[in-house]
């Protein structure tokens, strides 16, 4: 299913009204409902870890898509399953054995992601293509919301090739606005995050400005 599709990031939510936040996108068309994950170690920041996310579990209808920016990955994998991730999705950068925890995340009952860092090349993953249900082009340096977009459009028509006909997503993540968001399509991507983007304007309080956020992205 090559329709765009958009996941809406949390981050940029009200974090003491998840439910209320998830809802709102939710009702207002998100597709997916993208989770950032933070360790204070892989990236300068911090979010929340499996108990949070197993919190959000019953307020999300949609698809619960987990991007771990955390390392080592492998021994939370299980604890992310439990928790109802739909989609985990790890980065390449956070260790030696990509493999092993795409085959893991598998076997775990999850989609498996794999992200790269705007400094890492497509040829990264190259190898991965048949353990991946998603590869997430970073588009920012991954840390925090509202940063400004890094044309990555190169790479992303790069994996599209290396995908061939595989049922293998490519997300964005990163500075996506109603003006990038037509560049990373036409490269290739068909699932946008959007943070910053989705929620400006936006509030728990009038979870109706997400829609026309959602609608010109
Ligand atoms: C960045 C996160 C993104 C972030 C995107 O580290 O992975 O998902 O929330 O935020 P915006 O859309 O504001 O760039
Ligand atoms: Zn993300």
């Amino acid at each position: 299913d090559r329709r765009i599709k958009i996941s809406p990031s949390i981050l940029s939510a009200d974090f003491a009204d998840f439910g209320r936040e998830i809802r709102g996108i939710e009702d207002q068309g998100a597709d997916w409902v993208h989770v950032d994950v933070m360790d204070g170690h892989f990236v300068p920041n911090l979010t929340f870890g499996p108990p949070a996310v197993a919190a959000f579990r019953p307020h999300v209808r949609t698809v619960m898509d987990v991007h771990l920016m955390i390392a080592p990955v492998d021994p939370f994998i299980e604890a992310y399953a439990a928790a109802g991730a739909d989609i985990l999705t790890a980065h390449v950068e956070a260790g030696p054995h990509p493999h092993r925890t795409l085959q893991a995340i598998r076997a775990a009952g999850m989609k498996a992601g794999v992200a790269l860092n705007p400094g890492t090349p497509a040829a990264a993953v190259a190898h991965l293509m048949d353990l991946a249900d998603l590869v997430c082009v970073m588009t920012v340096n991954p840390g925090f919301g509202g940063q400004s977009f890094l044309d990555m459009t190169g790479k992303i028509a790069e994996l599209r090739t290396m995908i061939g006909d595989r049922p293998v997503h490519i997300e964005v993540d990163g500075g996506v606005t109603p003006e990038t968001a037509p560049l990373v399509t036409k490269a290739g991507a068909d699932v946008l995050v959007a943070g910053s983007a989705v929620f400006r304007g936006g509030s728990a309080d009038e979870p109706a400005a997400y829609g026309a956020n959602i609608a010109s992205i």
